[in-house]
């Protein structure tokens, strides 16, 4: 991915940043109003509401998430309010075992909650939830299990592992801050690959723990390289070292970070799958909009003045191509998502070429960082 920034000046990336802001909100505010205490995850033809099947329930987080980062900028009662309310419609989730996505919907509502208030009791949730995500730690294998199956690792769970770290350094509980480092460990040996790419998912063997191979959900092959989970991984293995300081997650976001660098068009946006020979869709927005936070990220986190620069460039390039009116659905009268083009599962036929609520979310986190936030540290 070369430099081809379409933001001129950092004055004219502030003004885009704004005005997609603005549009988000526009957005949302519509969502909410017109199905209120909806949590939708992906768009169909560009509605919301629709009948098609969720796969899992891991989305629950990010309006409120979204909600969060507006309130917080604009000081708007009518906004936080709304934030309160959605985090807690999902408060009950701090001790759901049947998912590995407590971060995702804890992190983005009750952490945001706590670094605004201090208040003991939000950050009460948030250590329970990682308490909770805690015991999906497979002690043979030496890994969290995806919703899917006990024999089964997501790299995607790289993006939840964090809320056990929190909880560990929260508490000073030794076994939470060893099941989230070995999680990563293992992650890291068996899905990270030597060129920097990622696999999906990882099978071990239930009576031995032993790693059996790499397979895909939404990737395109077993051993291709799903540009989601990519993102997933460099921003999840920055947020692992931020946490807990253990410089060989740095190292593997950074490996990640470039891959993904080095695989993507100067545009800065990827397929669904960087391998897939001709893919029919050019785009996977969301794998670019989160990859685009964590870049930012491993910007304020990487020692090195030239990556730091290299990952800043990037995340500011990707930004600016999603909010030009390919991306942005601002130009698509009826279209009820803020970013065209995201996919959620191609081979269920699930969200594709759509709206997505994690794609949502992430841009509009990415434009906040790009504003001057500091991540949700
Ligand atoms: N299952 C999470 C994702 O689609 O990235």
């Amino acid at each position: 991915m070369a430099n081809s920034n379409l933001f001129q000046t950092d004055a004219a990336a502030e003004q885009a940043a704004e005005r997609a802001l603005d549009f988000a909100q526009r957005q949302v505010r519509n969502l909410t109003t017109d199905h209120p205490d909806y949590f939708p995850l992906f768009t169909e033809g560009g509605k919301w509401r629709h009948a098609k099947e969720s796969w899992t329930n891991w989305c629950e987080g990010f309006l409120g998430g979204m909600i969060w980062v507006f309130a917080r900028r604009t000081g708007d009662p009518f906004w936080r309010e709304r934030a309160e309310h959605y985090s807690r419609l999902i408060e009950h989730r701090q001790h759901d075992r049947n998912v590995h996505d407590l971060g995702f919907l804890f992190w983005s509502t009750y952490k945001r909650w706590h670094d605004l208030t201090g208040d003991p009791t939000h950050d009460a949730v948030v250590i329970e939830a990682g308490r909770t995500m805690g015991l999906r730690f497979n002690p043979k294998g030496r890994y969290l299990r995806s919703f899917v199956a006990p024999e089964s690792c997501f790299i995607d769970i790289m993006m939840n592992v964090g809320i056990i770290f929190h909880a560990a350094n929260r508490t000073g509980d030794a076994n939470l801050l060893r099941v989230a480092t070995e999680h990563c460990l293992t992650t890291r040996r068996h899905l990270v690959r030597g060129d920097g790419s990622t696999a999906h998912e990882g099978l071990f063997d239930l009576e031995t723990g032993a790693f059996l191979r790499q397979s895909t959900h939404q990737g395109w092959r077993d051993d291709s390289s799903w540009a989601r989970g990519q993102a997933w991984a460099l921003y999840g293995f920055g947020t692992a070292y931020r946490l807990s300081g253990d410089a060989r997650f740095l190292d593997t976001a950074q490996r990640c970070a470039d891959f993904y660098l080095d695989r993507t068009p100067p545009h800065g946006i990827p397929p669904n799958d960087w391998e897939e020979p001709n893919p029919t869709r050019p785009y996977e927005s969301s794998a670019a909009a989160i990859a685009a936070s964590g870049l930012f990220q491993l910007a304020s986190l990487s020692q090195e003045s030239t990556r730091a620069a290299r990952y800043e460039t990037a995340a500011r390039t990707i930004l600016g191509t999603l909010c030009t009116p390919e991306f942005l659905a601002v130009e698509m009268p009826g279209w009820e998502g803020i970013l065209r083009h995201g996919s959620y599962h191609e081979r269920k036929g699930l969200g594709v070429d759509e709206s997505v609520m994690w794609g949502e979310y992430f841009f509009v986190e990415a434009l906040d960082k790009l504003l001057g936030a500091a991540p949700a540290a």
